[in-house]
């Protein structure tokens, strides 16, 4: 253990360029894969399969990460394209690949209103805009298509790739910035118990997994969302606010609160909440820890988990980042990474793309350059501060076991 952590201060204090894996590294860099192992985190990307094909970012996914998130791959549109056609080879290699490095799989998403396939859902979720299409189903056809959907999505990697797939995203994106539900197929035509029904028919398929329900909380203030509070000691707050975390004004939060206590209470299977984390630098939204730590309280009161499923940190559009961007950048993605491990039931981060190269929005405007690594495989700041609080967290803990 302590080997590792002076390897790890070794590298943040000599190193501040060179690229990651194992090919390149030398042995210099150690990565953060073995340190995410020795303090029981599930570190995580979300690659596509251009990624894993890719030598020298499969070599920073291995290096790096010790849980992998096929960040479209698992979608209905992709696996489920007809109604009686399964296509799980692109999946399937990126859960094979998991396995065979002893890596685990997030399993995202089961039930959503994007990426739908046109037999579904012609609008591809954007049915708000053609609500003569929700006519095509009864409730009962759509409750049989997403029961057939996720036993058989559920049921194939349970059976072909054991214990592989640790967690599933049941249901993304279900509550709208009001708290009120998001009008999707599935909330149209089946109605309030479809989440209800998607995590029951998700425990029937594997008694096993985690089950999670997938949402924003703390992000997209651009979008026009909320605003969570802000920092008084953070030298870049706008000012200071009353901190309004606990749920009770900030309404997504405080409806999937509210789902979660129900479902507890009810004994509708489900283990924990994911929250995104999807930010921008200079935002207003900066990830307090006393925000974290009441979301940890909250959730923990129920007996649930959290994690963090998509972090990312976007530089709104500079293709070179200032100084003070990047530092801006490291410092969320540092409060973020050690709010989840400070908290007792939080154990998973997941970072939303390998490197800026491959990031699903590297030419929007806003969200651009958000990961932990340049195109050229090079760390930025970002990277040694999630490192250091990585290490932070393991030096924590060996700390309070003495
Ligand atoms: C994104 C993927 O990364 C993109 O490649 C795809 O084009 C759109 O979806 N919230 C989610 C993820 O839950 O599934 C989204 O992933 C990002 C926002």
């Amino acid at each position: 253990m302590m080997r590792h952590f002076f390897q790890a201060l070794l590298a943040i204090l000599f190193l501040s360029s060179g690229t990651l894996g194992y090919t390149q590294c030398d042995g210099v860099i150690p990565g953060m894969h073995e340190f995410a192992d020795e303090g029981d985190v599930n570190l995580g990307f979300a690659v596509n399969n251009s990624d894993t094909n890719n030598p020298d970012l499969l070599a920073i996914l291995l290096a790096n990460g010790n849980m992998v998130v096929p960040a479209n791959a698992l979608k209905f549109g992709p696996l489920h394209p007809e109604r009686d056609v399964y296509n799980f080879s692109s999946a399937d290699q990126i859960v094979a690949l998991a396995q065979a490095n002893r890596m685990t799989v997030r399993g995202h998403t089961l039930v959503w209103h994007l990426q739908a396939p046109a037999w579904l859902d012609p609008a591809s979720g954007w049915l708000d805009l053609t609500p003569q299409w929700r006519k095509r189903w009864t409730r009962d056809e759509l409750i049989e298509v997403m029961r057939d959907h996720i036993h058989t999505v559920v049921g194939h990697y349970r059976e072909n790739f054991p214990g592989v797939i640790t967690q599933w995203d049941v249901v993304n994106e279900a509550f709208r910035t009001d708290g009120s539900r998001r009008p999707t197929i599935w909330q149209q035509v089946i109605g309030d118990d479809y989440i209800e029904l998607a995590f029951r028919f998700a425990r029937e398929a594997d008694p096993d997994a985690k089950l999670y329900l997938n949402e924003f909380y703390d992000s997209s203030i651009s979008l026009g969302e909320f605003v969570l509070g802000r920092d008084p000691t953070y030298e870049n707050s706008l000012g200071a606010s009353a901190d309004r975390s606990d749920c009770s004004d900030v309404p997504r939060c405080a409806a999937v609160r509210a789902l979660a206590t129900d479902f507890v209470q009810r004994g509708v299977p489900i283990d924990g909440i994911g929250f995104m984390g999807h930010h921008f630098v200079f935002n207003d939204d900066w990830p307090f820890p006393a925000n974290y730590e009441r979301l940890a309280g909250w959730t923990k009161s129920l007996g649930l988990s959290w994690a963090l499923t998509e972090v990312d940190v976007g530089l709104r559009g500079n293709a070179v980042a200032t100084p003070a961007q990047e530092r801006d950048q490291a410092l969320r993605f540092e409060k973020m990474v050690t709010a989840c491990m400070r908290a007792e039931n939080c154990d998973t981060v997941v970072f939303w793309a390998l490197t800026d190269a491959v990031h699903w929005q590297r030419s929007d405007e806003f969200w651009d350059w958000a990961t932990l690594i340049r195109d050229n495989g090079e760390p930025k700041l970002a990277y040694w501060h999630v490192f250091a609080a990585l290490v932070e967290h393991i030096r924590s803990r060996s700390v309070e076991e003495r």
